[in-house]
């Protein structure tokens, strides 16, 4: 079966999709995406997607491409064309084709709208988070607004590839404080010596995380105890379990930090049990 993607209006073949050189996202990252899981057939917490998709373009002064009823129906049908059931959609959206200009252009262009399907299987995800993973630190060298969920990566891209050469699957990123913010693409928690679940609290340092939003709600349900606050990494290494948090990962438990074996050194049970509750709560919340 051949793959297909949505582009500027036409479903075209995955492998001749494409964008022109002057698109602002090529030439300047000037642009924002969405990555959503698809779930058994649902886009698991849609809604909450395209909400912040609509955030980080009005934050650029981008327009919507078109209107989030009809967003949701080229999704679908990107999803239908490529078979999806299990997997992940992304959408991205730049401010468009123009002559190169750091400036906006000064007749608007017309945003451009990618979007592309891939089945995975979520068995593959299951067996990594009965392992655990292990993950390495690094400054966090990104720009002030890590709340927009731009396209402009390579900050994101050089810590994952760093991770990679170093052996683990993720890196989470500390700020000049020595207070980790969050991973390359996941949020970061700990539950602490005390037992406290904790993740860093909102503001521009991090991106307000789906997985993140939705795990709130589940921790609370639970009445286990949360904080959103600053951790360093004296707690990191003093924490009974520590975990990641993403469309494509889920719930993750780390059992490695820069060779350091977290809590016992295997998953631990609060974190293997938010994972396992996870989708049930997606679906509840979507039906
Ligand atoms: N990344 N923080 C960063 C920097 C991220 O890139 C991501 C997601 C998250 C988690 O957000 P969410 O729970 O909404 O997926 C946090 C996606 C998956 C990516 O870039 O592929």
């Amino acid at each position: 079966m051949s793959r297909a993607a949505y582009v500027n209006g036409r479903y075209v073949l995955h492998r001749d999709a494409m964008v022109h050189i002057e698109d602002r996202g090529y030439q300047f990252a000037d642009g924002v995406y969405e990555v959503c899981e698809v779930f058994r057939g649902a886009l698991i917490d849609e809604r909450r997607h395209f909400e912040r998709l609509a955030y980080s373009l009005a934050e650029l002064q981008i327009a919507p491409p078109v209107p989030a009823r009809a967003l949701a129906v080229v999704v679908r049908e990107v999803m239908a064309r490529n078979r999806v059931e299990n997997g992940f959609v992304y959408v991205q959206v730049t401010r468009g084709v123009a002559p190169r200009d750091h400036v906006f252009p000064q007749k608007p262009a017309r945003p451009s709208l990618v979007v592309t399907a891939r089945h995975v299987d979520p068995e593959k995800s299951d067996i990594t988070a009965r392992k655990g993973i292990s993950i390495i630190t690094t400054p966090d060298l990104r720009w002030k607004r890590a709340d927009i969920k731009t396209i402009s990566l390579l900050p994101n891209v050089l810590a994952r590839q760093l991770a990679r050469e170093s052996g683990a699957c993720e890196a989470w990123l500390v700020d000049s404080l020595g207070m980790v913010t969050e991973g390359a693409a996941s949020n970061a928690w700990i539950i602490s010596k005390a037992g406290v679940v904790v993740t860093r609290q909102l503001d521009h340092s991090i991106l307000r995380g789906i997985t993140r939003t939705t795990l709130i709600e589940i921790v609370a349900a639970e009445g286990l105890k949360l904080e959103e606050r600053k951790f360093n990494l004296e707690e990191v290494f003093a924490a009974r379990e520590a975990f990641i948090t993403g469309a494509t990962t889920l719930i993750m438990p780390v059992v490695r930090i820069d060779g350091r074996a977290i809590g016992a050194g295997i998953p631990g049970p609060v974190a293997s049990k938010l994972r396992a509750m996870f989708h049930a709560a997606a679906a509840a919340r979507s039906s």
